[in-house]
């Protein structure tokens, strides 16, 4: 299995960092996703809400909010893959049962008005190929939106020169590091 070997390299070096040395890497990340223009020109943006170890979008969602975007999120249900909800602000986020932040707003299905989605990764090679933590979540989910541009997200040290690719696994267009 390579891509459990990989996900573990990639765990080691994100070891080597800090909660708040992340933090700090994340903000040149975030400024050039706030400028980079299918996200400017996007009415709806699919997020993420980053957990510790990941690029930080906790202001980000906060920042699209305040210019007046639609922000959704992912909510992992176990048994039935990922739904969307809408961010409505740090009030609406809910710890679930593994502590989690989750959103509590209004589902969200309309998946032909997402015109970007920012997906994060484990890691991701220059050909847009990523690596999730494994359980095929975002490749069953992003089935769904064929004509969303893609863009992956990682700290640069998260890059491989390649990624192994299987039948079900789905391409960024673009990967932001
Ligand atoms: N569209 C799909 N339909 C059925 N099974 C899928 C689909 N996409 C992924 N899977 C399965 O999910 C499991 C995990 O896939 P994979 O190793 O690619 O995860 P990942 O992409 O790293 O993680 P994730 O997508 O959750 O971030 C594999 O057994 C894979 O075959
Ligand atoms: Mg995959």
């Amino acid at each position: 299995m390579l891509k459990k070997k990989l996900r573990e390299e990639i765990r080691r070096r994100k070891r080597q960092f800090t909660r708040e040395q992340l933090r700090e890497r994340s903000l040149p990340i975030v400024a050039r996703l706030l400028a980079h223009p299918r996200i400017r020109e996007a009415e709806t943006v699919l997020l993420y809400y980053s957990l510790p170890d990941e690029v930080d979008t906790h202001n980000m969602a906060d920042e699209l909010l305040r210019q007046g975007k639609t922000v959704l999120l992912p909510v992992v249900m176990p048994r039935c893959g990922m739904q969307l909800r809408r961010y409505e602000g740090r009030g609406s986020m809910r710890e679930d049962e593994f502590h989690i932040l989750e959103p509590t707003g209004k589902p969200f299905t309309d998946y032909a008005q997402i015109s970007v989605a920012v997906i994060p990764g484990m890691s991701f090679d220059a050909r847009g190929n990523r690596l999730g933590r494994g359980k095929g979540y975002y490749d069953r989910f992003l089935k769904q939106l064929p004509h969303t541009y893609k863009i992956g997200v990682c700290f640069d040290f998260q890059r491989l020169e390649q990624v192994p690719v299987g039948a079900n696994d789905i391409p960024m267009d673009e990967v932001v590091s």
